[in-house]
């Protein structure tokens, strides 16, 4: 008979999460026994909470969210090396009486702009990304394995950029660029990712002329409310490649759901519009 597995994902505020719409989709769908939840956990209380979830309730997994993707290191026994280098933590998986932490937020970027660009490569492109948040940390961990000769990193906060840098070794690939001067590396862009919160529903639009970048170069917005954002159209109307941001959310949640139930699940278009119509 098969095991119930209890997992879910632990946020402060979480009751908008559409992770457990995703997670339970799979469950149905590969005919698993189990539940994914939403958790709302005040950051204080997480290092007391996450063990006795684990060690006393029976969970088997989690997804951290906003705010705990860096508190959560501290309850950590193990964390692998694509978490130690993105400095945070998304996924914590119980093993052998183990808190065993990773990310898969890279492996989302990543995979979701090969799924929707098949015939993209990275491989020696220049990449700019705009904002310095938990985000765009993962999303240059992910630029610099798939090895990107160039990131532009600029943020409104530059010193936030500049952080990001130093914590990569001060790789020399990552250049930090004045927020003013954004639009001046867009004729050296091949891949353009706005990381900002900008462009969601409720908020200004990012204020960008993409007139100047390159032809044939690829815009991805990690927004994903609404999936077509303002920067998107943009990009369209300028016959650039465009990712959306939907397609990083389902993503990065495929190797947590193997982590914990066994199988890799596939996106496909009923788990997507499900999501979108949420
Ligand atoms: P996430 O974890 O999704 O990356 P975050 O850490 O809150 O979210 O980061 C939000 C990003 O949006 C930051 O880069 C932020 O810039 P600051 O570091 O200067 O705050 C950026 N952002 C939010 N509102 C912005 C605005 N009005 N103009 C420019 N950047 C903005």
């Amino acid at each position: 008979m098969k095991k119930f597995i209890q997992t879910g994902v632990i946020g402060h505020p979480i009751k908008h999460s559409k992770s457990p719409l995703i997670h339970n989709y799979w469950i149905d769908h590969y005919d698993l026994k189990g539940r994914y939840e939403a958790i709302d956990i005040h950051p204080d209380d997480l290092i007391n909470r996450l063990p006795v979830l684990f060690k006393e309730e029976g969970y088997t997994g989690f997804n951290l969210t906003i705010p705990h993707k860096e508190i959560v290191l501290a309850v950590c026994d193990e964390i692998d090396d694509v978490a130690r280098d993105i400095g945070a933590v998304n996924t914590v998986t119980f093993k052998d009486e183990k808190i065993i932490g990773t990310n898969t937020d890279a492996y989302g970027f990543v995979t979701n702009v090969k799924e929707t660009l098949p015939h993209f490569n990275f491989n020696g492109i220049h990449a700019t990304i705009l904002g310095a948040g938990g985000a765009a940390r993962a999303i240059v961990y992910g630029l610099l394995k798939e090895n990107v000769s160039k990131i532009y990193l600029t943020n409104r906060t530059q010193a936030k950029a500049t952080q990001i840098k130093n914590d990569f070794n001060n790789d020399p690939r990552i250049e930090i660029m004045d927020w003013d001067s954004r639009e001046n590396i867009l004729d050296k862009t091949h891949l353009l990712v706005n990381t900002t919160s900008l462009g969601m529903d409720g908020q200004a639009a990012l204020n960008i002329d993409l007139s100047p970048m390159i032809k044939g170069g690829v815009v991805c917005d990690i927004v994903y409310a609404p999936l077509m954002t303002p920067l998107l159209s943009q990009a369209k109307a300028n016959e650039l490649s465009i990712v959306t941001g939907i397609g990083m959310l389902l993503h990065q949640a495929r190797p947590a759901f193997k982590a914990w139930y066994g199988i890799m699940p596939e996106v496909d278009a009923m788990l997507e519009n499900k999501v979108l119509a949420t």
